[in-house]
């Protein structure tokens, strides 16, 4: 690691703020083996004060892999990779605000998303994530041994998740496909060999074979155990914030409690492979 740069953890499952790293400036290749290794270890990374223009958060995400384009809402204008997350004074409904991993709905997910802070309410718009790798670790053996052979039906028209995201699909988009997705409920991660644990609330309607109805006790299960405090940390965000996290073995929830106040983020996602 290079002299001046520092990793602070967030808290005892993942996440850390890294210090001494201008995004804004040329990085070196020694830079962004430092960022990838730190990212790939702690699966959440932040970075404080990056004002950065979309173009030059456009530069760093290609740096790290291939920006690409979310199904719902169009990017910006310009720079097409770029979604606004945004919540208004006048609204209740946040972005996303349940529980889960990017488009998990899709045959490719995200391998990475990436926010970047560009107006947060004075208190309020926390967002938590919670450690995949983490939640499947600390499952029995026998457990385990049932998961290992099931896989998830990934839908994206869940009522809860396209109630956080019909602000948004209404004003600013074309009218909604439903997408869906098998994966398996345990993935190993290309790059670590670890398994993770890859359900989440906001998506996964049923095992795959399995009716809505016998998968429902077991996902509930499943649900309720992911998100467990000692599985999680938890990012307060100020303009320049800048986190990428590993949507391959993290989960995370937008905190909805700043009613009455403006939050707008930055978001690139980088696309990824067939979960295996
Ligand atoms: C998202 O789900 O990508 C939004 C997260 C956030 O607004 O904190």
């Amino acid at each position: 690691m290079t002299a001046d740069v520092s990793i602070r953890p967030l808290a005892g499952s993942l996440g850390a703020e890294l210090f001494g790293i201008d995004l804004s400036g040329p990085l070196s290749d020694g830079d962004i083996d430092t960022i990838r290794s730190a990212w790939l270890d702690n699966l959440v990374l932040v970075f404080r004060d990056q004002t950065l223009e979309p173009q030059q958060f456009l530069d760093f995400a290609r740096r790290l892999g291939e920006p690409g384009r979310y199904p719902f809402v169009p990017g910006l204008d310009e720079f097409p990779e770029i979604i606004e997350v945004k919540k208004l004074p006048e609204e209740r409904n946040n972005f996303g605000g349940i529980w889960h991993t990017d488009t998990a709905y899709l045959e490719r997910p995200p391998t990475a998303s990436m926010l970047l802070a560009r107006d947060v309410p004075a208190a309020g718009g926390d967002t938590e994530f919670a450690n995949m790798y983490a939640a499947y670790e600390s499952l029995s053996d026998g457990l385990k041994s049932v998961l290992s052979g099931l896989r998830g039906v990934n839908c994206s028209a869940l009522a809860d998740v396209s109630r956080t995201r019909e602000d948004r699909t209404s004003k600013d988009g074309p009218a909604p496909i439903d997408y869906e997705s098998i994966h398996p409920v345990v993935r190993t991660h290309p790059e670590t060999g670890r398994k993770s644990l890859y359900v989440n609330i906001a998506h996964t309607a049923r095992f795959d074979g399995w009716t809505e109805e016998e998968s429902q006790p077991l996902l509930r299960h499943l649900f309720n155990h992911q998100v467990k405090s000692e599985f999680t940390c938890r990012l307060r965000w100020d303009v320049g914030t800048l986190a990428i996290w590993d949507n391959r073995c993290a989960l995370h929830n937008p905190i909805n409690d700043y009613h009455g106040h403006r939050r707008l983020m930055h978001r690139i996602t980088l696309t990824g492979d067939v979960p295996a």
